[in-house]
């Protein structure tokens, strides 16, 4: 469950601007100019106290606060909000020894050692206090203070631990799932090989084990893994919100990562509505790792994070400015490219543009990352960027608080891409995260904005949604009534196949079966670098099935085996279904089908953000290397100059126009 929220950093004048701001890493001296290039740039949030556990809490019951006051009291007097951090996310060496049951065990039985960071237990008991009673502290003593916009609980959540204590957490946890040792017996199929539980001593975290583990307990493990770091941001968040009522609480999540860790959208009641904020941080890929093109990643991480949101607007609390240290392999981007990148997360409704980190460090794991002002310092393409950045962000401010408006929803359901990447499945090529990025990018090169969002939610106000892939679906019922009021639903193949428990549905593919009047006999993966042909000259690639209509109309067959189908329509009330029984190599000729418009230049990005009252803004940055116009006329904001139908945006321009007419639909 998402609530709305169009008012999310209300502390902030304008929308926000800054990054990790890591003071404590550097002689006084050097917080002036930070401060002063700060201003320069037009930064007005920083977060601080992201990992300063050592520095505040430099050993048991010891407690020194007083860096950290001169800190805040330094951005107040400068005028800079403070994202204030509960610096969780890594306890330092002293705590690790004096508590060693705090440290991590992985799934080999081995513990971690310190020397990192996220050397935690996310369910042993100590660790669970000590980050309360840090949250307190700093709530207590920084509730009032001027510099404090938000709260900033730990830094992005993913540790899992497999240590005894998780194993008792899980078990509690699988007692109130399943009810019963019979009801997880049964939820799990314990009957076959022999695995059935005759006390709960004996179940497990899936740690290590001979040979392909219960997919069932796999998946439970997930979801239990999830919510328990669920528990532990609420257990700060909670503390926090016991002294401090009235400012946003957030966490920079990462709801554009491989799906493997968190189901956001569980989190959703706890990140949305009033005094909550949906954050996240997005670093984008290389190209050698991904054919999907940056603007279309960028694209990507804002539309999962705007759908996380149910809409509302959002953060992007972390980006690079330029190469990421954990990557293999340093990269620059081009000149521009960091402004463009910026300005599309704004588009897609993040309320300002954050960073990693404020000023490039001189030491430790990360001193090769990127920063606002990097180690080349002020004269360099980074900082130009940033500040000229930094004054867009000024001249677009009346943008706060409007919505993207999208047309096409692409679903996301996070327990079914884990469940698709359980143990024995029919093809290792079937993952999710995949798939979904590349229709969104489809989209994307189409001009089409696309929300990201989860099956159960509402759906009505989308004129076409994609499920790319939802192996697991409890009921067909939410996307037949999306179906049956008007909408158009493209379904992926291998969907609907399992049900919560991950038990196959016989009578494939179960859930979707009637909604798609289609019969699925046996699935026939495709090979690595294969495809598949079809009569209508496509291919697919990865996956196919021996598809039989049962109410419905054949469009395309494979070729090979004619007497079933490969794509597949249905009339289903006001609306439209297909159903897919492969991965089409090239996604273009179904968007055709559908009649999704192509006039819209590909790398031409056009987002609208519109404010309750009528008042519309459409973003257009020009990805191309060609001059475009657009139907559109306002005023840019950027140049503060009236915006016609013969206006040309250049390659690699952006503009934001207000526009002039309320009555713009996309
Ligand atoms: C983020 C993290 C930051 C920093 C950054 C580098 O994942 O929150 O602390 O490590 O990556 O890209």
């Amino acid at each position: 469950m998402v609530h709305p929220n169009n008012d999310i950093i209300p502390t902030v004048e304008g929308l926000a601007y800054g990054g990790d701001y890591n003071p404590e890493q550097w002689p006084r001296e050097v917080w002036d100019e930070d401060v002063r290039l700060m201003r320069e740039a037009g930064v007005n949030i920083v977060s601080v106290n992201i990992f300063a556990w050592a520095r505040i809490n430099p050993g048991p019951g010891e407690w020194d606060f007083e860096q950290l006051d001169a800190i805040m009291d330094l951005l107040a007097d400068a005028g800079i909000k403070a994202d204030l951090a509960t610096s969780t996310a890594s306890p330092p060496p002293w705590f690790s020894e004096a508590h060693p049951e705090t440290l991590p065990v992985n799934a080999e039985g081995v513990r971690l050692n310190s020397g990192a960071r996220a050397e935690y237990c996310p369910h042993a008991p100590a660790f669970r206090d000590a980050v309360v009673e840090m949250a307190s502290r700093l709530a207590e003593r920084y509730t009032g203070h001027p510099a404090l916009a938000m709260w900033h609980v730990g830094n992005e959540y993913y540790r899992s631990c497999f240590c005894d204590f998780a194993a008792d957490a899980f078990r509690a946890w699988l007692l109130e799932r399943h009810g019963s040792l019979a009801g997880l017996n049964d939820a799990w199929g314990t009957v076959f090989w022999s695995q059935t539980y005759t006390a709960w001593s004996q179940v497990l975290p899936p740690r290590i084990c001979a040979e392909t583990p219960n997919p069932g307990l796999v998946l439970d493990w997930q979801r239990f893994s999830s919510d328990a770091l669920l528990k532990l941001f609420r257990s700060e968040a909670d503390a926090i919100a016991k002294y401090s009522s009235d400012k946003p609480i957030t966490t920079n999540l990462m709801v554009t990562g491989d799906f493997s860790g968190i189901d956001y959208h569980r989190w959703g009641d706890h990140v949305t509505g009033p005094n909550r904020l949906v954050a996240t941080d997005h670093y984008l890929i290389p190209e050698h790792d991904t054919d999907i093109e940056w603007p279309a990643q960028v694209a990507f991480g804002a539309d999962a994070s705007r759908g996380l949101a149910g809409g509302s607007p959002w953060l992007l609390m972390e980006q690079a400015a330029n190469s990421s240290a954990w990557r293999r392999g340093y990269f620059a981007k081009k000149p521009g490219d960091q402004l463009r990148h910026s300005l599309s997360y704004v588009a897609r409704g993040s309320e300002g543009a954050m960073y990693f980190q404020w000023r490039a460090s001189r030491y430790g794991a990360e001193r090769y990352h990127s920063a606002m002002l990097p180690h080349g310092g002020e004269d360099s393409k980074v900082f130009r960027e940033v500040k000229e950045f930094g004054a867009q962000l000024k001249q677009i401010a009346e943008v706060k608080g409007s919505r993207v408006v999208a047309r096409a929803a692409v679903l996301l359901d996070f327990e079914s891409s884990w469940a698709a990447k359980t143990p024995g499945q029919p093809s290792a090529d079937m993952a999710t995260y995949p798939e979904l990025r590349r229709w969104h990018a489809a989209l994307w090169r189409r001009g089409v904005t696309t929300d990201i969002v989860n099956p159960a939610w509402d759906l009505s106000g989308y004129e076409f949604v994609f499920a790319p892939h939802l192996y697991l679906l409890d009921s067909d019922a939410h996307l037949r009534d999306y179906v049956e009021h008007g909408g158009t639903l493209v379904i992926g193949p291998y969907s609907g196949i399992v049900d919560r428990n991950d038990h196959v549905r016989p009578g494939l593919p179960g859930a979707i079966r009637d909604l798609i009047g289609v019969r699925v006999e046996e699935f026939v993966p495709i090979p690595e670098g294969e495809t598949i042909a079809l009569d209508d000259g496509t291919e697919g690639q990865t996956w196919s099935e021996a598809a039989h209509a049962l109410d419905a109309d054949v469009v395309a067959s494979f070729t090979d085996y004619p007497s079933t189908g490969a794509i597949f329509h249905r009339h289903v009330g006001q609306g439209e279904v297909w159903y897919l029984a492969t991965r089409p190599t090239d996604l273009n000729p179904l968007l055709d089908r559908l009649g999704i418009s192509t006039d819209v230049p590909e790398g031409l990005e056009l987002v609208r953000r519109r404010h309750e009252d009528g008042r519309s803004y459409l973003f257009a940055i020009n990805h191309t290397e060609k001059p475009q116009q657009l139907q559109a006329t306002g005023k840019d904001l950027l140049t503060g100059k009236p915006w016609t139908e013969a206006s040309i945006l250049e390659p690699g321009q952006g503009v934001v126009i207000r526009e002039r007419s309320e009555a713009h639909k996309q």
